[in-house]
């Protein structure tokens, strides 16, 4: 069985997915009865206060950092032999995983929202000998994965938990300045959106993003001329410092957790 603790966002967003692909041994654990309620109705899975005893082989936790060890000491008596203990949340360490669970399997995932549209991006990083292949199939109901070693977890943030609050911004400026080109508010967004959909579809193929900006740069042309600012703007500059900035906040969070 597998049982999801926390049913806020990236615990509904799983939810979903898992039942999607066919999942029906699903159990959520929330800390109020009218949200295990709206679970039961919504998605036909098992929902309580109290976690049943050792009845999950993995566990995915989906509450806040800070409430991740409490509630995990609260939870480890009631934990199968070997059962799977799987935290999505940020900046919390396999260690302090493990100290509030001793021998339970270990694993912790990176996730990021675009789960909720079943296109997430999970890095999932496993305890030392702890095997991954189950707890990778089932989050590939809600996209893709990828495992890495623990100690790349701030640059993973960096990169996929974080980034897509960074092409919302990229994808707000670009609807403003439509506007103050004077395209009505509508009209610019469904062009910037569907471009910034498209062009994600694009990147998905198999051409590098390199080869995709030579393909619709036509020299001397407009957007050679656009890209030429961006450029001077500091975009690529501004990147760089974004990601530096995401990983150094990862990384003094987990220090205080
Ligand atoms: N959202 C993101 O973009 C994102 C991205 C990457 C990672 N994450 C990680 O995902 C985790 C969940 O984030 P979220 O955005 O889904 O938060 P959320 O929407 O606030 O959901 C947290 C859920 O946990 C429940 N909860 C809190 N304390 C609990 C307890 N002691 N016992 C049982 N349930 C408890 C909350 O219940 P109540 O409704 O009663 O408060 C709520 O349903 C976090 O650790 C976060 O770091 C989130």
């Amino acid at each position: 069985m597998i049982a999801v603790y926390g049913g806020g966002t990236i615990g509904e967003a799983l939810t979903a997915g898992l039942v999607a692909a066919g999942h029906t041994d699903v159990t959520v654990i929330n800390r109020r009865a009218e949200r295990s309620a709206y679970f039961r109705e919504t998605y036909g899975v098992r929902s309580s206060e109290e976690p049943a005893d050792g009845a999950a082989d993995i566990v995915f936790i989906a509450v806040k950092p800070y409430a991740v060890t409490g509630v995990l000491r609260g939870l480890a008596p009631h934990l199968a032999e070997g059962a799977t203990v799987v935290s999505l949340a940020a900046g919390v360490t396999l260690a302090q995983l493990a100290g509030a669970a001793p021998g339970a399997q270990v694993i912790r995932v990176m996730p990021n929202t675009p789960m909720l549209a079943r296109m997430g991006m999970c890095a999932i990083a496993p305890a030392p000998g702890v095997d991954t292949a189950a707890v990778e199939e089932l989050l590939q109901a809600v996209g893709e994965t990828v495992v890495v070693e623990e100690k790349d977890m701030d640059a993973v943030t960096a990169l996929s938990g974080s980034s897509p609050a960074y092409v919302y911004l990229f994808a707000e400026a670009l609807v403003d300045a439509g506007v103050a080109r004077g395209l009505s508010r509508t009209v610019a967004s469904k062009l910037a959106i569907q471009s910034i959909r498209g062009a994600g579809e694009m990147l998905a193929g198999t051409k590098a993003p390199t080869q995709l900006r030579y393909d619709v740069t036509s020299p001397g042309g407009t957007t050679a001329a656009a890209l030429r600012a961006l450029e001077d703007g500091g975009l690529r500059s501004a990147v760089f410092s974004a990601v530096d900035a995401c990983a150094e906040r990862n990384r003094e969070l987990g220090k205080t957790d």
